[in-house]
């Protein structure tokens, strides 16, 4: 089957109202929590991707029955540490960094030895991250150079840590969190700000955690061994897929979108607050409170005069999976030199992101400098592009192929862009909504 899809024309002019996919953290968050919480869970509205669906694989594999309902999924849990392992495991998370990672947090027990695998994009990442602290907590746990395969043995001698988490990866931080779940006595995590789900959640099924914020970081005492009831839950939309379509309509002419019920949390809204200070108008309607989390719609226009940012390096962890975009579409069509520092951790991710978007912005002839991790994005308000451009070889990082759609319908130019099934790790959705909106993509 055909891999690549073709877009030679710009989207034209839409107003529309559109939902898109549920969020992707909080989908894998509760389908966890669930396979640890004692009793049926019913989690509606969860994300139908290939990462979600690799947790569902996961608690599966460990022992936990779910079923598929008409409008949500069931999951039986049978309390902490309740997966049922019978002999030695390979567990397969695909694509994905945040199944892998908080995976291992609730493995700190398991009578087998179990070994965790990925796709080649996972492959490359850094687990080491991970394998440092959880062996602090006297986690049995080994990885050749800090990749994977990763092998995890359980132990029933752990103890509880205080452990500095300064990446802002909430990835590592829940990971610690569900080691310190299945750990004695109280641990002390001190996490530089990154996204809150997993937090919010347990404080809603009432677990004891507290967290107190100062500065630039939380700090989260988690006491273990305690249980938790089955609950109910709908996720909300994910800002990061929503992310593609604010773009869109705010470099597209003469057009309007409304992006209902997406969550909004404040870990997660860098990517609102960095367009806004740009110059765009991005604006917050209907906010309700879910479960401890944020929902609102999100109303765009189009805008053509973006200015350009010295962006404060402490909004990089609430737009983490949205600079690429940022840098990539606004900063190269904004008035004036746009500034991003410590984008190390973009590095890190499906694909080594920032020098993705120094090529990219090369490749459509936008002047950018690079020291260590700092970048410096010449922006030119007049971009419009008239040759022929292809994207491949990255990784099938379903952002980079999603960021590439969005230039192709906005910038001009025809446009050749591998790896399509990438959509399907977070946003399966996302050509079908395109294609709703007007855009001609074969
Ligand atoms: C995620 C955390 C982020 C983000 C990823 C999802 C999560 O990664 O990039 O897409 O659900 O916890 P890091 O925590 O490694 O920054």
């Amino acid at each position: 089957m055909q891999n690549h899809i073709l877009i030679y024309n710009r989207i034209p002019k839409f107003k529309k109202k559109i939902e898109v996919s549920s969020d992707k953290s909080l989908s894998i968050r509760s389908v966890l929590l669930a396979s640890q919480a004692v009793g049926r869970s019913k989690i509606s509205n969860l994300l139908d991707s290939e990462d979600v669906q690799n947790a569902l694989k996961t608690i599966k594999k460990l022992g936990i029955v779910y079923k598929k309902q008409k409008n949500f999924y069931e999951i039986h849990g049978f309390g902490l540490n309740g997966f049922s392992i019978k002999k030695n495991l390979v567990i397969d998370a695909g694509n994905s960094g945040t199944l892998a990672r908080l995976i291992l947090g609730l493995l700190v027990k398991s009578n087998f030895k179990i070994k965790l695998i990925g796709d080649k994009s996972l492959s490359r990442r850094d687990f080491s991250r991970v394998i440092y602290p959880l062996k602090l907590f006297g986690v049995n746990i080994k990885s050749k150079n800090g990749s994977l395969p990763v092998e995890i043995i359980g132990t029933n001698f752990l103890r509880p840590i205080s452990f500095t988490e300064n990446k802002s990866s909430a990835q590592i931080k829940t990971c610690l969190i569900f080691c310190a779940l299945n750990s004695p006595g109280t641990s002390f995590i001190k996490a530089k700000k990154s996204r809150n789900h997993t937090e919010l959640l347990l404080k809603y099924l009432k677990y004891p955690i507290q967290i107190k914020s100062k500065g630039e970081y939380d700090y989260i005492k988690v006491k273990g061994l305690n249980q938790f009831s089955a609950f109910n839950y709908t996720v909300p939309g994910d800002i990061s897929s929503a992310t593609f379509f604010i773009i869109l309509t705010l470099l597209s002419k003469k057009s309007e979108i409304v992006i209902k019920k997406v969550n909004i949390n404040k870990t997660r809204i860098g990517i609102i607050k960095i367009l806004n200070l740009m110059n765009a108008k991005i604006r917050l309607k209907n906010k309700k409170i879910y479960k401890g989390e944020e929902i609102a719609d999100i109303f765009v226009k189009s805008s053509n005069n973006f200015k350009s940012i010295n962006c404060p390096s402490n909004l990089n962890s609430s737009a983490i999976d949205e600079l690429l975009i940022i840098i990539c579409l606004i900063a190269s069509k904004a008035k004036g030199v746009s500034k991003f520092s410590k984008l190390g951790e973009l590095n890190k991710k499906e694909s080594r992101r920032l020098d993705m978007a120094i090529k990219f912005l090369k490749m459509i002839g936008i002047k950018v400098e690079r020291k260590k991790d700092n970048i410096k994005v010449y922006g030119n308000p007049q971009l419009s592009l008239n040759g022929n451009y292809e994207m491949k070889n990255f990784l099938k990082d379903h952002r980079v192929f999603m960021m590439s759609c969005i230039a192709a319908l906005t910038l001009g130019g025809k446009w050749k862009i591998y790896d399509k099934d990438s959509i399907n790790t977070s946003f399966p959705k996302f050509l079908n909504i395109l294609k709703k909106l007007g855009a001609k993509i074969n």
